[in-house]
């Protein structure tokens, strides 16, 4: 895995793609969003990072991501610092589906993995190489967990996935390691921006109606007043000099509490109806600070 000068100024320069699909994943509205970064700005933050779709394409000098969920920060911290082994393993695990003759086959081996997946610590090693065979492997490749914080995405049925994409985990790996990495709450990790750092919040959305599940795939969601705390902080981040840029649904909620700031609408095609007909382009609102 030894890499040759010019192997590693490509490494160095590529722009990685997100290594999970995750529910709210940024990467189709980039080409959008991207028209409203700021022109220069000092250290990326982003406290809600999810897949880090926005963090990979900004590809900033300096940044710090977090999540609240344990098993993803633990997946980019084991990207960064654990590359090699993580690389051999998922070949290993590749191997193996790939030489299962028939899906049923496939699909026994895929419900052991999640079951043992759903018994190891949420941080450890083995639990991100299987976070990474299953989200290759499961039905649209998604992360979800029941009510007791169990993944529990059913069989994809895909005969040749590419699970180890060993090109783009490199990448990854490069661009991580100038980046601070934390487990905790937002507040926490934007607790040491200052002024001209650049914050880009992508929280669980508001839900557009009673039903909607926007805010169901990870056991917690984000209430009303969590929406109201959440605008608290922009205006505090905001009030000490950084760029901060917010999404959220178009509800009128979030219009209501971002009155005085930029709020423009984005039109956005999600899939995360699984009924193709409700599939399609609904509105959010994209909401800066400048
Ligand atoms: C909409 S997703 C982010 C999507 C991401 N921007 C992407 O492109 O994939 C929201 C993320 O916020 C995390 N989260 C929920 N509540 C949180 C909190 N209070 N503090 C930090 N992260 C939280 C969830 O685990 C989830 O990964």
């Amino acid at each position: 895995m030894r890499e040759t000068k010019n192997q590693v100024k490509t490494l160095a320069t590529a722009i990685p793609r997100p290594f999970l699909k995750w529910v709210g994943g940024k990467a189709r509205l980039l080409p959008e969003i991207s028209k409203y970064y700021p022109t220069s700005h000092g250290t990326f933050y982003e406290p809600f990072v999810g897949g880090g779709a926005m963090y990979f394409s900004l590809k900033p000098k300096s940044a710090h991501i977090n999540d609240l969920n344990l098993v993803l920060i633990s997946a980019y911290k084991h990207i960064r610092d654990r590359l090699k082994p993580l690389i051999g393993s998922l070949q290993e695990l590749e191997l193996r589906y790939y030489s299962l003759p028939s899906l049923e086959e496939k699909k026994l081996f895929f419900l052991e993995q999640r079951e043992t997946f759903n018994s190891l610590p949420n941080d450890s090693f083995e639990k991100t190489v299987l976070l990474i065979f299953l989200n290759k492997t499961c039905f649209n490749g998604m992360y979800r967990e029941n009510s007791k914080g169990g993944f529990n995405v059913p069989f994809g049925k895909h005969e040749k996935p590419k699970i180890c994409d060993e090109i783009n985990l490199k990448r990854v790996s490069v661009s991580l390691q100038n980046t601070t990495i934390t487990h905790s709450s937002y507040e926490e990790a934007v607790s040491t921006a200052k002024k001209n750092d650049f914050v880009y919040f992508d929280p669980p959305y508001h839900p557009l109606n009673p039903t909607s599940s926007f805010t169901s795939y990870q056991a917690g969601g984000f209430s009303e007043q969590d929406q109201v705390k959440l605008r608290d902080e922009f205006k505090r981040l905001s009030n000490i000099g950084c760029k901060v840029m917010l999404s959220n649904s178009d509800s009128p909620l979030i219009n209501e509490l971002y009155k005085e700031f930029n709020i423009r609408k984005i039109y956005a095609a999600r899939s995360i109806n699984s009924v193709g007909t409700k599939r399609g382009k609904i509105l959010e609102v994209l909401i800066t600070n400048y």
